[in-house]
């Protein structure tokens, strides 16, 4: 696969926390398909998170969390176009345009609405923002025509429905709109989490923080897990599917480091501690640079702003001429129109 473009967003209605899940089942991905693409769209879907977070601080929280997390992680802005939704206005207008070519019934049939429902939700009671959701996120979509949409499982349907939305609208007005392509995110990139039983997420408070302070990570990673029929540092181990191990796979670079605990585990020649402190080291050797950028990012607001100006106004710019293609053939534009953005 060469010459592509790829978009995605990310809706800030957790904490915008990374945790080391998030790190090998989003923040790897996305590096790694980026390196190739030819243009990458990423953004902060902040319009989406209102459907969920009514809250002024948790809303402006989450959304620094996000930001300053990836660039620490290194996006590049000469490369990636980063912005928040809510800076480009078109992306609702578009939205409004779609919502005519949309049959109710294909939005009734949304997964994020009918969990609502199944969760005992009344549906007249759900809002009108969470039911359209999906128009919304077609709009992100189809306004900037990329190839391939990464997201996990959970997000194929609504590009599957951003697919018919755009052929709904090329059937009724001609062809404008490209059909975008899911590019799933592997399942396997689901981690466990430091209660060995689920997937790790904040939610559930089984995670490992990449950003928190070194105390908090140490406490995290001190509470995992392991093995639990090993009662004695004596006592032969299970390594396979031992959440501490699966860690100490993923992060510490270290790979004979990681071979000889896992052999001293099933011996049984090596504690728990011992474990666990070193995967402590190896998180904070890994991170590093990430961390500190981090911390230096945080105290320099201008810098992040100046990358978002600059990101949105590259999108809108690439917006704005799809909008006046759109405003053409549905027929808002004719000889008395002056209209400009
Ligand atoms: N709904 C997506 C999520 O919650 C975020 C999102 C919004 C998105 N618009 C998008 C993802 C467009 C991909 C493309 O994860």
């Amino acid at each position: 696969m060469k010459n592509y473009s790829i978009l995605t967003g990310i809706t800030p209605s957790g904490s915008g926390e990374v945790h080391i899940g998030n790190y090998v089942g989003m923040v790897m991905p996305f590096f790694e398909m980026a390196k190739n693409a030819n243009k990458v769209y990423y953004f902060i879907a902040d319009l989406h998170a209102l459907t969920t977070v009514q809250n002024k601080e948790e809303l402006q929280r989450n959304v620094e969390n996000l930001v300053l997390s990836y660039f620490a992680f290194g996006v590049d802005p000469k490369k990636v176009i980063f912005y928040r939704q809510s800076d480009i206005l078109l992306h609702t207008e578009l939205q409004s345009i779609l919502n005519n070519v949309t049959p109710l019934g294909l939005i009734k049939r949304c997964h994020a609405y009918k969990d609502k429902l199944q969760k005992g939700y009344d549906s007249e009671k759900v809002n009108m923002g969470l039911f359209n959701y999906p128009i919304l996120m077609a709009a992100d979509i189809l306004m900037y025509d990329p190839d391939y949409i990464p997201v996990g499982e959970d997000q194929r349907q609504h590009v599957e429905i951003t697919r018919d939305i755009a052929d709904y609208f090329n059937k009724t007005y001609g062809e404008t709109f490209k059909l975008p392509q899911v590019y799933n995110v592997k399942e396997t990139a689901r981690l466990i989490g430091t209660d060995g039983k689920r997937k790790m997420s904040k939610s559930l408070n089984n995670y490992i923080s990449v950003f928190a302070s070194e105390e908090v990570i140490k406490q995290q990673i001190m509470g995992c897990f392991t093995d639990p029929k090993r009662i004695h540092p004596t006592d032969p181990g299970r390594v396979e599917g031992n959440p501490i191990f699966i860690y100490h796979d993923l992060i510490n670079d270290n790979k004979k480091e990681v071979e000889d605990l896992k052999k001293r585990y099933r011996l049984g020649t090596v504690g728990d501690v011992e474990v666990k402190e070193k995967l402590f080291k190896a998180h904070l050797k890994k991170f590093a640079v990430s961390r500190k950028r981090y911390q230096e990012l945080k105290k320099s607001p201008a810098k992040i702003r100046q990358i978002l100006k600059q990101g949105a106004e590259q999108a809108r710019e690439q917006a704005i001429k799809k909008m006046m293609v759109v405003r053409g053939k549905i027929g808002l534009t004719n000889k008395y129109s002056f209209f400009k953005y």
